[in-house]
């Protein structure tokens, strides 16, 4: 599954990239016989990626705390309050290395804890070397005041709407991007940090915007953008790849996600904090879960499990399924301790997140029902809000409509070529939006699956053009 995903994510991402990436080119040089004396850490490769896990998510552009920006080269050189936090060759005199070091309050990253020895070790050795830039070639300034040129419309992997109905968010390469719901326009544009967005959930309250992502091989990142002012207000970065599978506590006040080094993690909406972090599962998760009062939280993964855990202890409880295959997706019932998952084996599975009395492990005596087996792999689920409905999208080029209850197929939502990323059900009921490998956002009425409305989200670089000066 995720072998496609990522794949399909690759080209299409690749497509438009070269709007304004260089690829840089491999050193052309033989190699010299000799042993070469030991290198210098070098900036791109030792020093950025741990800034970007460590240190991004409270310096960048969006969020410049102590007034600095440490996403690039110049700007982590120009410094922040103090003014350069560097000073080429002299590690002590080096505002950055003593707040890493605690030689100088607040220690960084703030929080705590202090990176580890031989990262500082590095860093020392790359300033005592004359702290250069050797970034093959940086021509990526995305930003908010110069947001993403589109060649090609990005694979969309996240839809939410706002509580009341009003807004559509959508993911992008490198941001959000708020339709009217009706489809009628773009109302904003939330640039951030990381490449990719793979889940957003809006708090019950309509407020916040929590978007979780990453950029591939170098961080996850949380991002929570306060709605009304569109500005970010917190970016949390964590783990070492992007992160997955979203979730809200009902009460909004906490957020669940997956990670690909198998770990659920649990973060605090108000602080950002990490609340609790396990590690039952063996192998990428892609989706998280609330139970109805918060108290347990449903995960599934690569692992093939769909696992019950409480959410405040971490406490295993068991797993709901039989493991089959890989799994991709879970949702929860609106008003009932019910989930469904699915995945590589095509087959949405319902269970119950508590077992009948009498019923042992293993027996699968949750299961409430297997639905239709879908004509590709399942990458989303969703329920409509008053639960009577099931909508399942994947790798197959329709999304169908299921009576949650019945099993029986109401409707089938086409026009997608294939590979269904993601759907969202209107608060109000009546419509259903899909997208996916594409690039189109496709709303349908739910009733019939009829095609309403068909856009490409994101500004295109000709229309751009167009309107310009
Ligand atoms: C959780 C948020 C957070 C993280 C993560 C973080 N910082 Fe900071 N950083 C701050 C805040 C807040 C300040 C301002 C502190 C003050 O002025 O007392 C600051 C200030 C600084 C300053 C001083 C800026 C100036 O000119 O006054 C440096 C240098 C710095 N951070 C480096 C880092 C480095 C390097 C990392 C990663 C290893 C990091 N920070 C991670 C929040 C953070």
């Amino acid at each position: 599954m995720a072998g496609f995903f990522r794949s399909s994510f690759l080209k299409a991402v690749g497509c438009f990239l070269l709007a304004w990436t260089v690829v840089p080119s491999a050193p052309g040089k033989a190699e010299s016989a000799e042993e070469p004396p030991p290198a210098a850490p070098s900036y791109f490769r030792d020093i950025r990626p741990v800034i970007q896990q460590h240190c991004q998510g409270c310096h960048q552009p969006a969020i410049m705390q102590g007034h600095l920006d440490l996403t690039q080269y110049q700007t982590l050189l120009r410094g922040g309050h103090s003014g350069p936090g560097l000073v080429a060759g002299d590690p002590e005199r080096s505002l950055l290395i003593a707040m890493m070091e605690g030689r100088r309050p607040p220690l960084m990253p703030l929080g705590g804890p202090a990176l580890d020895r031989e990262t500082i070790a590095k860093f020392r050795a790359w300033v005592k070397a004359g702290a250069t830039d050797d970034t093959p070639i940086q021509l990526d300034r995305v930003s908010q005041n110069e947001p993403p040129v589109y060649s090609s419309p990005p694979v969309i992997t996240a839809l939410a709407y706002s509580p009341d109905g009003s807004l559509l968010a959508v993911s992008g390469y490198r941001e959000v991007l708020l339709h009217r719901s009706d489809g009628s326009g773009l109302e904003g544009r939330l640039v951030g940090l990381s490449d990719r967005i793979q889940s957003l959930v809006f708090t019950p309250d309509g407020k916040t915007l929590v978007a979780g992502g990453g950029t591939p091989a170098r961080f996850g990142e949380l991002q929570f953008w306060e709605l009304a002012s569109g500005k970010l207000k917190r970016s949390v970065t964590v783990c070492k790849d992007t992160l997955f599978g979203v979730s809200l506590s009902p009460d909004g006040s906490q957020v669940a996600f997956g990670c690909s080094d198998s770990t659920v993690r649990i973060h605090e909406v108000s602080s950002g904090k990490e609340l609790l972090k396990t590690n039952h599962h063996e192998n990428w998760v892609l989706g998280t879960r609330f139970g109805m009062d918060g108290k347990r939280i449903v995960s599934v993964g690569r692992d093939f499990a769909a696992k019950l855990m409480h959410a405040e202890s971490g406490a295993f409880i068991e797993n709901l399924n039989k493991l089959r295959k890989e799994l991709a997706a879970v949702t929860r019932h609106p008003s009932r301790d019910r989930v469904v998952v699915g995945g590589e084996e095509r087959i949405p599975y319902y269970y119950r997140m508590d077992r009948p009395k009498k019923i042992f492990a293993g027996q699968e005596g949750t299961l409430i029902r297997a639905f239709e087996r879908q004509s590709g792999e399942i990458f989303a689920l969703e329920f409509s809000a008053d639960g009577r409905k099931l909508a399942v999208a994947g790798a197959g080029a329709e999304a169908p409509i299921y009576d949650a209850e019945s099993g029986e197929r109401l409707a089938a939502c086409t026009g997608h070529e294939a590979g269904i990323y993601t759907l969202a059900f209107h608060p109000g009921g009546r419509e259903l939006a899909t997208a996916g490998f594409e690039g189109r956002v496709r709303i349908h009425e739910v009733t019939s699956g009829k095609l309403l409305r068909d856009f490409v989200p994101v500004p295109m670089k000709s229309e751009m053009a167009a309107s310009g000066p």
